[in-house]
């Protein structure tokens, strides 16, 4: 089994003196030291508005801030920094590209998304088709929770304008064919938009094999601070595309009348940035470089196959998903305990995971359960945590009998 948690778990002054099992990192991750002293850093010694100060202190501000949008850029394989706008997460940065993609649709455009989305990438489509006519359509899953593409020739055609699919499911942990499905969306014209949510956490992503044009992912969920997120887009079609929110910076000129926009990314930046966040998320993408992202995969899928072997031995357990290719998360429901029951009992053992619909409703009506239990791992996490929760869950389940 792999020895990362040993290694890493003391970087994360949470887990000090304390015996948190925390299997809730889908939800939002733990911040290393180095994360947390970055940020002390900058409001402690370089803390002054960026892109504006004309003084010593706003120049550090900006180089650092501009440092860490390089990082971010080399992280996800980009061409330049400048197809990197700071966001406050995935859900601004697909809201931003919902917004901003809006004049180029009619009523006959299609949208395509999948029945697994999360609703920050549902929600925002469904607002654009209401504003422009245009019809969303979903790619189905298949019993196993993964997508079903087999009927793709009729889901993908001329009229389909924006393709927006999760890069893995926030729910069942399924890793989607993104290669596969960027080429389908290409050879119809189409643009395609990846929420990377849940995965820039826990892949080694490169948006150039991808295949995407646009990769949206949270700081948040990977080390980072909170606000701090990233839109990752091709720059022909930044340039292109119309700003989302209007402000300070994000202008060449501004008359009584009118204004023109700054170049790429400013012109996405409206107002003073989150720019301790975003060089926090440099800091935290550092750190995960120091570690490896391949072996923090390795180590994730070791654990869900581990997990996925102890739950599965639980009577009356059900495993939602079944597909090979996952990593991290697991869904569950157990018979006859409900899971907001669940995890309040779970509380008791010191064991925080996330139970609910996690913001995917259609999803959770399509597995037929208006709830789940869902642990979600990360580089910290070991056999020892899973344990722990199969053990609690056992006593749980007698106390129903
Ligand atoms: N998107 C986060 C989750 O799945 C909040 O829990």
């Amino acid at each position: 089994m792999s020895q990362l948690a040993s290694k890493v778990k003391s970087d994360f002054p949470i887990f000090t003196n304390s015996d948190l099992i925390y299997l809730d990192n889908a939800s939002t991750s733990q911040k290393p030291q180095a994360v947390l002293d970055t940020i002390n850093s900058v409001y402690t010694k370089s803390n002054a508005n960026v892109h504006r100060a004309l003084y010593s202190l706003g120049a550090k501000a900006t180089e650092e801030y501009e440092e860490s949008r390089k990082k971010i850029a080399n992280f996800i394989g980009a061409d330049s920094e400048k197809e990197i706008i700071f966001t406050s997460g995935a859900t601004e940065s697909l809201n931003l590209l919902a917004y901003s993609l809006s004049s180029d649709l009619s009523p006959e455009d299609e949208i395509l998304i999948s029945e697994m989305e999360h609703h920050s990438n549902i929600i925002p489509w469904q607002q654009l088709a209401k504003r422009t006519g245009a019809k969303i359509k979903y790619i189905p899953i298949t019993q196993n929770g993964e997508l079903d593409l087999s009927e793709s020739n009729n889901l993908f055609n001329s009229n389909t304008k924006i393709v927006s699919i999760t890069h893995v499911s926030n729910v069942l942990g399924t890793i989607n064919p993104i290669e596969k499905i960027s080429s389908i969306a290409h050879q119809c014209g189409a643009i395609i938009i990846i929420d990377g949510a849940q995965g820039a956490a826990h892949k080694k992503i490169n948006v150039k094999d991808l295949g995407c044009d646009f990769y949206a992912f949270s700081g948040h969920k990977m080390l980072g601070p909170t606000g701090s997120g990233v839109l990752w887009g091709k720059l022909n079609l930044l340039d292109q595309m119309e700003p989302f929110m209007s402000g300070g910076e994000m202008i060449d000129k501004v008359t009584m009348t009118s204004a023109t926009w700054n170049e790429v990314p400013y012109k996405f930046e409206a107002g003073t940035p989150n720019f301790i966040q975003a060089i926090g998320l440099g800091a935290a993408v550092e750190y995960l470089e120091s570690i490896g992202m391949d072996e923090i995969t390795d180590h994730e899928k070791e654990l869900t196959r581990y997990a996925l072997d102890k739950l599965q031995k639980i009577h009356n357990i059900k495993i939602h998903g079944s597909g090979s290719n996952r990593i991290g998360v697991v869904s569950f429901n157990i018979e006859n305990i409900h899971p907001h029951d669940l995890a309040q009992f779970l509380n008791e053992y010191n064991i925080a995971l996330r139970v609910g619909h996690h913001c995917a409703q259609p999803l959770l009506s399509k597995l037929n359960e208006t709830a789940t239990a869902r642990l979600s791992t990360y580089l910290y996490n070991d056999e020892q945590d899973i344990d722990k929760l199969c053990t609690a869950l056992q006593e749980i389940i007698g106390y129903f009998k």
